[in-house]
C-alpha cells in the first residue's frame, strides 16, 4: 500500500530506494556500487527458451554455469534440469537468498556462494554466465529519462567486466532484463551477438544509453553474447 503510494511521487520513490540499497548493503558488508538490483523476485523456470537453448547446444557436456545474481536459487535448479551434467555455481549479495538457495538447491552440481562481482575470479571459469534481472535497478527506472543517479553506465560496464574476466573464450554470456545494452561497453569488440531459435518475443523494459539518457520504448532483442 505505502509502495503503491510512494510510486506514483517518482523522486520521493527514489529517495526511499536510495534508503533501502544503503541498509542493503551495509547488512550484507557490500563495498558501495557492490548492490544492483535489490528485489530478489524470481520463480521455477522462468525464462526457458534460454534454458532450452543452451540444453540444446551442451547437450550432456560437463560445462561451469555461472548464475550471476541467482537469488534463491530457482534459476539454477531450472538450469540443472537442461543440463544435468553441468556444475552450476549460483552467486548473488543478498545473504539471505543465497541461505535459501543453499537449503533448498545445493547438490553435488548445484552450488552457490555470497560473493561480489569483483571477487567472482576466485570460482575459477565458466562457459555459460547468465545475468537476467540483476543489471538493471527497477522499478525506479521506469520512473526516470536519466539514470545517472540511480544506476549510472559506469557501473553496469565494471559489472559486466567482471563476467568477462571469468568467461573462457567461445563462451557464451546472457543478459536479460538490464538497463543498458552490452553491446555499448567497451568489451563489445571481443563478442558477436548469437540469435537463437525460440527466442522469446523481444519485450520493453527501461533501457538507457552509454551517456544514462532514456531510450524510448526499446525493445531487448540482442540477449545471448559468444566470447570470440
Ligand atoms: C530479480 S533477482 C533475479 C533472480 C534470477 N536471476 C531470476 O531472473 O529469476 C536479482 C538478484 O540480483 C542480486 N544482485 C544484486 N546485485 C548483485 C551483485 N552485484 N552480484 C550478484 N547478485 C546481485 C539481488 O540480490 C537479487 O537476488
Amino acid at each position: 500500500m505505502i509502495k503503491r503510494l510512494l510510486k506514483k511521487v517518482p523522486f520521493v520513490y527514489i529517495w526511499y530506494k536510495k534508503l533501502q540499497y544503503k541498509r542493503l548493503t551495509k547488512e550484507n558488508n557490500l563495498s558501495q556500487d557492490g548492490l544492483l538490483q535489490s528485489a530478489p523476485t524470481t520463480q521455477l523456470n522462468r525464462h526457458p527458451d534460454i534454458f532450452e537453448d543452451l540444453g540444446a547446444r551442451f547437450k550432456d557436456q560437463p560445462i561451469r554455469i555461472l548464475s550471476f545474481g541467482c537469488s534463491t536459487g530457482e534459476e539454477c535448479k531450472s538450469l540443472s534440469t537442461y543440463l544435468p551434467n553441468a556444475l552450476i555455481i549460483g552467486v548473488d549479495v543478498n545473504k539471505k537468498s543465497i541461505e535459501k538457495a543453499k537449503s533448498k538447491f545445493a547438490s553435488e552440481k548445484l552450488s552457490f556462494y555470497h560473493i561480489e562481482a569483483k571477487s567472482l575470479h576466485t570460482l575459477g571459469k565458466f562457459d555459460v554466465i547468465t545475468a537476467i534481472s540483476v543489471l538493471c535497478r527497477y522499478p525506479e527506472s521506469k520512473l526516470i529519462q536519466n539514470i545517472d543517479s540511480v544506476f549510472p553506465f559506469s557501473i553496469f560496464e565494471k559489472s559486466v567486466g567482471y563476467l568477462d574476466q571469468v568467461l573462457n573464450s567461445e563462451g557464451y554470456l546472457f543478459i536479460r532484463s538490464s538497463n543498458f545494452r552490452f553491446m555499448e561497453t567497451e568489451y563489445n569488440k571481443k563478442y558477436k551477438v548469437i540469435s537463437f531459435k525460440g527466442q522469446r518475443q523481444p519485450e520493453i523494459f527501461p533501457k538507457f544509453n552509454k551517456n544514462n539518457c532514456r531510450l524510448e520504448g526499446f525493445e531487448e532483442r540482442e540477449e545471448l553474447f559468444q566470447k570470440l
